[in-house]
């Protein structure tokens, strides 16, 4: 892997991407076998925001390829809470370690951090902008279940806010494959993530009626109505709830439909989904471990 630091989906190529999931499904094939991997690789955790999967599944991923994490833990427990800036804090950790991931609340902040760095610097989420590691597994789960070229994908809920579909959308972009924007006016994709759709000549369609385009989907991307970076709690009642996946949802969608989210849910899918052949979202958040393993396990290869 030729990057320092990943900050965004946007860097990644086709050949990158495809290095990373390829190493992942070595990985799925025979995770016994890369228990020694990176026997003395530490990982660093910064996360200045809550996470359950990402943190996690980074410091399983990390744990399974025989090293260890270390973790800033909770910022009004560290040196954050005395008014530390985010450069300082994260060029003291990266003296520690190996290799660092940040989730931060400030979109940009990734990108900050990265030039404090010596060791790679993986975005675990920077506000409302990239969370390009959520996209790499998101991709592993496609190419698992529909492949990834020639594909219809409808991405529905939080188009403005939703971190994972700035990411997804962009890395989409590598391959043959039709995006379906599908969300309240209000919260459909920001003028950054068009412009770059745009540029890439990507086959992008936007709708607020999911009914209009469901029977055309391979599969389905839904996301949480991002409640925490509305200004105004007024403003994220009238959107909630547009938009649940449940059984009748399924009816009218191709019997091979592949339903995925990024977890967590709230009530966007009905739990009566989970149990049909169409519910990826388990599988796709598992599938965080091997994918992580893949990409830490490269760019510390690319940093050796
Ligand atoms: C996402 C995130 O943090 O952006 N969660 C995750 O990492 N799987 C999605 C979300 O919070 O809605």
């Amino acid at each position: 892997m030729r990057h320092d630091h990943i900050v965004t989906a946007k860097q990644l190529s086709r050949a990158d991407i495809e290095a990373v999931l390829d190493r992942a499904a070595e990985i799925d094939a025979d995770p016994a076998g890369w228990t020694d991997h990176r026997p003395d690789a530490l990982l660093g955790l910064c996360f200045f925001e809550p996470s359950t999967r990402t943190r996690m599944s980074f410091e399983t991923a990390i744990k399974r390829l025989g090293g260890d994490a270390v973790d800033m833990g909770a910022t009004d427990e560290s040196a954050v809470a005395k008014g530390e800036s985010l450069a300082d804090t994260v060029r003291v950790i990266g003296g520690y370690v190996d290799a660092l991931v940040l989730r931060h609340p400030r979109e940009g902040a990734a990108k900050l951090a990265a030039e404090h760095v010596d060791v790679p610097l993986v975005n675990g989420g920077d506000g409302a902008g990239h969370h390009p590691t959520q996209t790499l597994l998101d991709l592993y789960t496609l190419r698992e279940s529909t492949g990834l070229d020639g594909i219809d994908v409808g991405i529905v809920g939080d188009l403005k806010y939703g971190r994972t579909v700035h990411s997804l959308a962009r890395a989409l972009t590598n391959f043959d494959a039709r995006q379906h924007f599908v969300s309240p006016e209000s919260l459909q994709l920001p003028a950054s993530v068009r412009y770059d759709l745009h540029e890439r000549g990507a086959a992008v369609r936007e709708h607020t009626d999911l009914s209009s385009v469901l029977g055309e989907l391979d599969a389905l991307y839904v996301t949480r109505i991002q409640r925490e970076r509305f200004p105004d709690e007024t403003e994220y009642r009238e959107v909630a709830g547009q938009y649940r996946i449940d059984e009748s949802t399924l009816a009218a969608a191709r019997d091979d439909v592949v339903v995925m989210h990024p977890l967590p849910r709230v009530d966007e899918i009905a739990p009566e989904v989970d149990e049909t052949d169409n519910a990826r979202y388990f599988q796709q958040a598992h599938n965080g471990v091997p994918v992580r393993m893949a990409l830490l396990d490269l760019l510390l290869e690319g940093s050796a």
